[in-house]
């Protein structure tokens, strides 16, 4: 069976007094588990967490974004080729976050996704509804199309990518998805990636949006949810320990 994947994304939060002492308990607590876990740091982080994480398998570093462009006049942006040298094995794109507040396009998420790529980055790709795409039925045509245009620019790739479904209602609000209405997008995304790789199964699709100790075990039960993304619940050592428990089950 195909591991799961516990991702914390830690988004505009931390300290370096913070980070150490979060990353210490995680690591002691997860000694032993079956599970891939990873923690995507703030960038200005990424040399500490990386020492932190040194010389241990279970616990991956990953970033929260990264350029579309390779290199050169782009101020404020951080290459693939620079996350690669602090040893960067995820990172996050088009998070609903930084197409809501960075108007990132498709087309640009599926650029990063690229980039990400080509240095040796799995790329973790998001996509997710709005609730007012929800309540209008259009939840399936909006991921579909988010992932369609990776699918499209990543081709023979599109195996090495993981996808993390976070339906935007459900992110930050405490409202999560049921393990139903989760499983069901889950499906649907599976089924676009086997139109696209014959190695679809492979490909693992998380779910994120208030995901917590408490839901964690049921959403992770479904058949196609395949590992979690994390916010809130990543930062408390203890909640997100208790993810990871329940995704080595
Ligand atoms: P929360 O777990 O805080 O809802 O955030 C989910 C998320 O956006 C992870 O990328």
């Amino acid at each position: 069976m195909k591991k799961k994947l516990i991702a914390g994304n830690w988004k505009m939060n931390g300290s370096l007094a913070a980070n150490a002492s979060l990353l210490q308990a995680v690591l002691e607590g997860s000694q032993g588990m079956n599970c891939q876990a990873a923690v995507c740091v703030p960038a200005a982080y990424l040399a500490q967490v990386q020492a932190v994480l040194a010389g241990q398998s279970l616990i991956a570093l990953g970033s929260q974004d990264v350029s579309a462009q390779e290199v050169g006049a782009f101020t404020g942006e951080i290459s693939a080729g620079m996350l690669k040298d602090f040893a960067v094995r995820y990172a996050i794109v088009g998070h609903s976050e930084r197409r809501q507040y960075h108007a990132e396009s498709d087309a640009t998420v599926a650029l990063k996704a690229q980039r990400a790529l080509s240095a040796g980055i799995t790329p973790i790709v998001c996509v997710g509804e709005t609730l007012a795409d929800r309540e209008a039925g259009k939840t399936e045509e909006v991921v579909k199309r988010q992932l369609a245009a990776v699918i499209h620019t990543n081709g023979h790739c599109i195996s090495e990518i993981v996808v993390a479904y976070e339906p935007v209602w459900a992110i930050g609000t405490g409202k999560t998805a049921s393990p139903e209405q989760a499983q069901a997008v889950h499906a649907v995304l599976r089924a676009q990636l086997k139109a696209a790789t014959e190695h679809a199964e492979r490909v693992q699709i998380l779910y994120g949006g208030s995901m917590n100790a408490a839901n964690a075990a049921e959403l992770l039960s479904q058949p196609d949810i395949d590992g979690g993304l994390i916010g809130g619940a990543s930062l408390k050592a203890a909640d997100f320990l208790q993810i990871i428990a329940a995704a080595a089950r």
